[in-house]
């Protein structure tokens, strides 16, 4: 069984990109199990000061969770073109752990967006932190959810677009036969 640790990029209670993660759970193949891991503002802001006194509490727990999985979703909105701060931090504080939990681990990235890009302009600077992580990343099909609001049920955390919902499903099937190809899960 691939247990696959959903991240979100969002902290917002009412985040189309965490009910796409949230969709997630109901999409995955057979032989793979979707985990929710906690959301990244349950953490501090890294601070390597903190770092030196030893992991806080939130962050100790969120690293066992991360350790916990075999794979990786992340599911997230573009900030400014770029990669939301709170997600960013997360990786920062799973990065400094000896040894990365990150380290060889499978990954495939979700970008959602009420606009009609989907995100698109998240997915090449998450990738090069995926990669400084040494992490598996499934680079295509990239998936954008563009016109999310249509296509998400917030509250139920369900995708309502069926061509969406095939599509999503297909990819995770895919991602399924690429964690396998690598072993690890
Ligand atoms: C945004 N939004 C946004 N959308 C986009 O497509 N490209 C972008 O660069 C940005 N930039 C951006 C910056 C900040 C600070 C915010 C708060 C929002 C809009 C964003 O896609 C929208 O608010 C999403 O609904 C946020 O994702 P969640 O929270 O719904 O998952």
């Amino acid at each position: 069984m691939t247990k696959l640790g959903i991240l979100e990029g969002s902290l917002r209670r009412a985040s189309l990109s965490r009910a796409a993660g949230r969709a997630a759970a109901g999409l995955v193949p057979e032989g793979m199990q979707a985990v929710a891991l906690p959301n990244p503002g349950t953490l501090p802001l890294f601070n390597q000061d903190v770092l030196d006194e030893g992991m806080p509490d939130a962050v100790g727990a969120f690293i066992a969770a991360v350790q916990g999985v075999d794979a990786l979703l992340i599911v997230t909105p573009e900030y400014n073109w770029s990669i939301p701060g709170g997600l960013k931090n997360a990786i920062d504080w799973l990065s400094r752990k000896t040894p990365s939990p990150l380290a060889h681990m499978p990954v495939a990235i979700w970008s959602v967006s009420p606009g009609l890009l989907g995100g698109a302009r998240v997915h090449e600077g998450l990738r090069n932190t995926l990669l400084s992580q040494d992490m598996r990343v499934m680079a295509k099909p990239e998936v954008q959810i563009a016109g999310a609001k249509g296509k998400l049920d917030v509250d139920a955390g369900r995708v309502t677009n069926p061509d969406t919902e095939a599509f999503l499903r297909g990819h995770l099937s895919g991602f399924a036969t690429f964690c396998n190809a690598w072993g690890g899960a």
